[in-house]
């Protein structure tokens, strides 16, 4: 079973991610996580995103960015084949790349579940201010129009829309 978790950053994803893992004795493969090891095994240990190395070419950072996603896809994949259960800690917001996700289980033999964080908008707004690894405002922006899309997508299409809910057993 792969779980796939939803949601803008600050919503909650991973820190749900890491009570479900207990709960179903699951692996997380989170992007994040397959992100800051590629950098600092590269010597960077400072840097979130290819592009934010000093001296770098936007060429180099697009080659480094993509080998990044080449890494988490194939983490991806080896736990879609394994058929272990599975949490894919990403924000996961395109429509189109869960698509393609859920036609790579399903032709795997495997099944899938949604995690949708619901938390609001300007919960996650506000919870960004407050972290050490801040996103531009807009990027948030551009993600929930993304998140909105993806979850009106999968509404009109009762058939892969395979929702699972979690709660937190602890608040923060
Ligand atoms: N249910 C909650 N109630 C209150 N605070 C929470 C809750 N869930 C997460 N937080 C806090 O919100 C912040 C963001 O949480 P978390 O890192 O889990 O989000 P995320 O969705 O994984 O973000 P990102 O996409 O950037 O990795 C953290 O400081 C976390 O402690
Ligand atoms: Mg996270």
């Amino acid at each position: 079973m792969i779980y796939f978790m939803i949601g803008i950053p600050g919503s909650g994803k991973t820190t749900l991610a890491k009570e479900m893992r207990i709960d179903l004795g699951a692996y997380i493969i989170s992007s994040d996580e397959i992100r800051i090891k590629y950098l600092r095994d590269k010597g960077y240990d400072d840097v979130f995103h290819p592009l934010n190395i000093k001296g770098i070419s936007t060429k180099e950072a697009n080659k480094m960015e993509s080998e990044i996603w080449e890494e988490i896809e194939s983490e991806m994949d080896i736990a879609v084949r394994d058929k272990e259960p599975s949490i894919i800690d990403a924000t996961n917001v395109s429509w189109k790349y869960l698509s393609q996700w859920i036609t790579r289980v399903k032709r795997a033999g495997n099944d899938y579940r949604f995690v949708v964080m619901e938390t609001a908008y300007m919960v996650c707004v506000e919870r960004n201010k407050r972290r050490e690894r801040t996103v531009d405002e807009s990027v948030l922006q551009d993600m929930w129009k993304k998140y909105d899309h993806t979850l009106g997508k999968f509404v009109a299409d009762s058939e892969l829309w395979k929702r699972v809910t979690f709660s937190l057993n602890y608040s923060h």
